[in-house]
């Protein structure tokens, strides 16, 4: 090893424990178990701990509506989880829970010292209540019409139609997505972290080199935002950490979540020799701690998170490291499309080795998203796995196997070649180490060219005919297998298992980059065994099929848990389900305005003898003289909605995204109103 031993910890964020892992969060794992297997073939001390994000309302309402306690949901999960991540060989040398004793021994800890230190404040905020479940809605749980252009369903925090952002105080005729009953207002006291106390140290941290670059320039803009008081309590029910000296309140989980981190190594040194705490967290720490994240969990892990750490006398993370979102075939992951693919639907079908090498293909040290191309994908892999690296060893071990008993030439015919492959091993190392994988990938790529290139300029097959040729026969294998173990060597973060398989083959121990100098010489290896197979394209067909498998199985159920992980317009809808809803043409027989609704229009329609009133959102978009008499089209059997200015019985259909942009949707000339849409 040329450089010191290093003690680096790093870690993954915390998966929430009411879901299976899919391969939108494999890209985060796979790319910090490569990074961690590369720095430990390095002959550092890296230490890669993760844990369930366990704690929340969303977890709590989940085990509810299973009819189970949150602490069975989150133990079965758990189980799920290490398997998952098991089979795709991401290798945590620690996995625990939130929900365990060291967190809330970390989290008080936290806690009470920036409280003891005034960096807590308290004071009474307005909610709103579910009367009926008893308990203070979060955000996300209240639906209702957005403030700014009267779509109806959204959301308490923001429009998906429109895009505004609000507080669910603005929104309109809200209800509870948990009881469906309509909220009200009640005051509660809360725990404030007085963020802004942290500005300064903030500034400095964040422009620090600790973050990307684009990274540092996205907090820019939340600093000239303002840094606003975070809101750290809930109140029961709750399913979390009581806090201290205050029954009945309780940490929001995104406190206690990034702890989670200290938690996990904590139960590791517990139970490790020689490991300490404090070498790691303490204020005096000469560790690299590194957290891996995904780019929508920036604002918690590059302000919260170093901001409570300095709060209370630990040490802040050396960096964040944050990538970008899976998309598949360009687009993002749909369950209609079959390609929401759960980390156990794909191991049904594919070797886990694929995915890792593709995703190491495509990464960097940036945040752009990435794109699974499900045709590229099998292309890539068989290409330059299976036609490029793997090839070299079957070209060249029959003959080794065969003609000389399984043993290696006692001297490296070209050592030129070699040594070439040695020094483009500190390139490799070099884009590992930056989190540029996917240049270490192409670097590795040109090596193996240049492997088969020497292969096919040797031709051993034409050797092997010849008479007398034995010994060049045997130089040229064995440079071709010495080729092939660095090329494994190189790709063994990636490809740990088909790293072991070829040392296995190889006859030699688990692999350090420093063991790569030596080449093999007057070495016996085993019998070949193929390393691995192409991607069929019906593998992949059928892996897409059985995503879109899934959801038929267990049709999504309409709930809180489901609507904050799914697109609601990714879901299909069965046959059944749709022909339920009655679609019928109407006549618009009188539009006029609604007193106090600046966005809406009263209408009444005839349905063929039947008169609806329905109020539509639509007012900025037609004059009521434009619509008096026209036919359009209406869900007829919408259950009525109380409103404040008279119940609406349907909803007429309209497109677009809204405000002057939205279009009354028409049949055809000779259509009668009352007849139904078929
Ligand atoms: N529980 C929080 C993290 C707490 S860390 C103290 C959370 N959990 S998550 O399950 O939603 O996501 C876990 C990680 O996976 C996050 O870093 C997230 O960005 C990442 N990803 C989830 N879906 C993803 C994609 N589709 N693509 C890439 N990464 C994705 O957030
Ligand atoms: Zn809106």
């Amino acid at each position: 090893m040329n450089s010191k031993q290093r003690n680096i910890l790093v870690t993954s964020a915390l998966p929430y424990a009411n879901g299976p892992i899919h391969i939108g969060h494999l890209v985060e794992y796979i790319q910090t178990d490569i990074w961690v297997r590369f720095q430990k073939m390095r002959g550092h001390r890296c230490i890669y701990v993760c844990a369930d994000d366990a704690h929340g309302t969303p977890i709590m309402l989940r085990a509810r509506q299973e009819g189970i306690g949150p602490e069975q949901l989150i133990e079965r999960i758990s189980v799920e989880h290490k398997a998952d991540f098991a089979a795709f060989r991401v290798d945590f040398d620690n996995y625990h829970s939130t929900h365990s004793d060291e967190n809330q021994f970390c989290a008080n800890t936290i806690f009470e010292r920036n409280r003891d230190k005034g960096h807590i404040s308290r004071r009474v905020i307005t909610q709103a209540y579910d009367t009926v479940e008893q308990m203070f809605l979060p955000d996300r749980f209240i639906k209702g019409e957005c403030p700014k252009c009267g779509s109806q369903d959204q959301y308490g925090d923001n429009c998906e139609v429109c895009g505004a952002s609000y507080s669910p105080s603005e929104l309109k005729n809200p209800v509870s997505a948990v009881s469906g009953t309509t909220p009200e207002n009640r005051e509660s006291e809360h725990y404030f972290f007085r963020l802004g106390d942290f500005e300064e140290m903030l500034k400095q941290w964040t422009r620090g080199g600790h973050l990307q670059r684009e990274v540092s320039n996205k907090l820019d803009e939340w600093f000239k935002a303002g840094l606003q008081e975070w809101d750290i309590s809930r109140d029961a029910p709750y399913f979390g950490f009581e806090i201290p000296g205050h029954p009945e309140k309780f940490f929001y989980v995104w406190m206690d979540a990034p702890i989670g981190y200290m938690a996990s190594f904590k139960n590791l040194c517990d139970r490790t020799e020689g490991l300490n705490f404090d070498d790691f967290w303490g204020p005096d720490s000469a560790a690299e701690l590194y957290h891996f994240i995904g780019k929508d969990i920036i604002y918690f892990h590059a302000l919260f998170w170093p901001a409570m750490l300095h709060g209370a006398d630990f040490r802040t993370p050396t960096a964040i490291f944050s990538h970008g979102f899976l998309t598949v075939d360009g687009q993002k992951m749909s369950k209609s499309r079959g390609t929401f693919i759960k980390a156990r639907t794909y191991l049904d079908h594919l070797n886990p080795e694929y995915l890792r090498y593709y995703f190491a293909a495509k990464l960097g040290s940036g945040v752009e998203d990435i794109d699974l191309n499900l045709e590229d994908f099998s292309a890539r892999v068989n290409s330059d796995l299976v036609g490029k690296v793997v090839n070299i060893a079957s070209r060249c071990a029959g003959f080794i196997n065969k003609r000389f008993d399984g043993l290696l030439a006692a001297e490296i015919a070209e050592p030129g070649l070699f040594s070439d492959f040695l020094s483009a091993g500190n390139i490799i190392a070099e884009h590992y180490e930056q989190r540029e994988f996917s240049r270490a990938v192409r670097e590795i790529m040109t090596l193996a060219d240049r492997a088969n290139q020497y292969i096919d300029d040797k031709k051993p097959w034409i050797i092997a005919k010849q008479e007398g040729s034995d010994q060049s026969l045997q130089a040229v294998c064995s440079m071709g297998l010495n080729l092939f173990r660095l090329l494994i060597g190189y790709l063994r973060p990636i490809l740990p298992a088909t790293a072991e398989r070829s040392e296995a083959f190889l006859q030699v121990p688990a692999m350090s980059w420093s063991d790569l100098s030596t080449p093999l010489r007057a070495h016996r290896i085993a019998k070949f065994k193929p390393l691995m197979t192409r991607i069929e394209q019906p593998q992949i067909l059928a892996m897409v099929e059985s995503s879109k498998e899934d959801l038929e199985a267990s049709p999504p159920p309409v709930t809180p848990s489901s609507f904050l992980t799914d697109d609601p317009i990714g879901d299909p809808v069965d046959f059944p389900a749709f022909s339920r809803v009655d679609l019928r043409i109407a006549r618009i027989l009188s539009a006029g305005p609604v007193e106090g609704a600046d966005k809406l229009l009263r209408l009444t329609l005839d349905l063929g003898g039947e008169t609806r009133q329905v109020f539509a959102g639509i007012k900025a978009a037609y004059h009521p003289d434009q619509l008096e008499g026209r036919l359009t089209l209406m869900v007829a059997n919408l259950a009525p909605r109380k409103m404040r200015f008279g119940i609406s019985e349907g909803m007429v259909l309209a497109a677009g995204p809204g405000g002057t942009d939205i279009f009354l949707l028409s049949p055809d000339s000779g259509a009668q109103p009352g007849m139904r849409v078929k």
